[in-house]
């Protein structure tokens, strides 16, 4: 058998079409077909708006750049990826990091309820690896906080919580578009929100606080996408539902192969949650499977079989926000970074080759 890689990001030949159709066209400035992927991701999942952008970075950016005041806090997992925590302090705010639950690998409301402050101005739950965070508890920690919500489903495209999906929820939902996630288009993001007036100012933060030609009413950026982008993910959205499909299959047959497997333990789901499986994550404990995460992947490697990190510190120990901040101590997240292993179960998998990823694993057992 051929190797089995950890994601994949193959376009169909309708996708690629799409996009020599907008080359073709010689409108290389946006020219309707961002505005078009807007209408139809917000349609589907059910936001009043939806704005395109350069990538998942430059979301968050723009979410945090229309509200946050300099100073002002925001409580972050320290569990995600760098944008999550560094866009705030980009913005002028700081991100206060959070432990994380350890079985959901969550944020853990808890911890960041003993964090708040007079400061604290905003929240930024993650939808780690697609398995979506409680919206209900997040919508009431927010309101009996005065917080505002700033969702990060960069990695959940898809995820529902309870009957809505995730980017239905909340002031802002930022995604990212970039390879290996379930939607990719190269580089790319996209921002809902149902708050008409977050909307239309980040329209004019994403073209240089342009109102009008050459007329610039406040302080911006470029972070538009381009059309060919727009064009692709719109194809991609037909097969979303697809692609989504095959991950939840390859996911199933992961749980179903590895339950019961001494030393080995899978992200569990949200409650009320729907998956996006962006990520398939196990916690490797050493002890128990006689061989190291490391170990493991090493071993995975050698079987043809490719495994991924995600993350190997928490951000509160990365060496910048250690400079700007302090050492800290969230002791679930500093444990999860050192024992997690993402396995394959991207949507390009076949129900063989998640079969032969678990029997992979099970023969590593040390
Ligand atoms: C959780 C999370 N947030 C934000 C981003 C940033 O997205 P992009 O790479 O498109 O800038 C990513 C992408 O890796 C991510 O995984």
């Amino acid at each position: 058998m051929s190797r089995i890689e950890v994601s994949e990001v193959k376009l169909t030949e309708e996708e690629i079409q799409a996009a020599v159709d907008v080359l073709r066209s010689g409108n290389l400035r946006q020219n309707g077909q961002c505005e078009a992927f807007e209408r139809e991701f917000a349609s589907m999942v059910g936001a009043g708006h939806a704005l395109t952008c350069a990538n998942g970075t430059a979301s968050l950016h723009l979410a945090y750049m229309s509200f946050l005041q300099p100073g002002d806090e925001v409580l972050v997992p320290s569990f995600t990826f760098m944008a999550t925590g560094s866009m705030v302090a980009m913005s002028g705010g700081r991100p206060i990091f959070c432990d994380i639950d350890p079985e959901t690998f969550l944020i853990d409301l808890g911890d960041a309820q003993r964090r708040i402050t007079e400061r604290t101005r905003a929240i930024a739950p993650v939808h780690l690896f697609g398995n979506p965070v409680d919206a209900e508890a997040v919508g009431e920690f927010a309101a009996r906080n005065n917080l505002i919500v700033v969702w990060d489903a960069a990695q959940a495209h898809g995820a529902s919580w309870g009957k809505r999906d995730v980017g239905s929820f909340g002031d802002f939902v930022c995604y990212s578009f970039y390879p290996s996630k379930n939607m990719f288009v190269g580089e790319g993001g996209m921002i809902c929100t149902n708050n008409g007036d977050y909307a239309e100012r980040m329209r004019l933060l994403r073209s240089h606080g342009e109102s009008g030609k050459y007329c610039h009413t406040v302080l911006g950026f470029n972070y538009r996408m381009t059309d060919v982008e727009a064009a692709i993910g719109r194809r991609q959205l037909l097969r979303l539902e697809e692609m989504l499909a095959q991950r939840r299959a390859n996911a199933h047959i992961l749980s179903a192969g590895l339950a019961g497997l001494r030393g080995i333990r899978a992200q569990k789901i949200s409650g009320q949650g729907t998956h996006a499986w962006h990520q398939y994550c196990v916690l490797v404990d050493p002890d128990e499977f006689g061989c190291s995460r490391d170990c493991l992947a090493e071993r995975l490697q050698e079987k043809g079989v490719a495994s991924g990190v995600h993350y190997p510190r928490g951000l509160h120990q990365q060496p910048v926000f250690e400079k700007l901040y302090g050492l800290s101590n969230l002791p679930v997240t500093e444990k999860t970074a050192q024992t997690i292993l993402a396995l394959p179960v991207h949507h390009g998998l076949t129900v063989d080759n998640a079969k032969a990823v678990v029997e992979a694993v099970r023969q590593c057992r040390g």
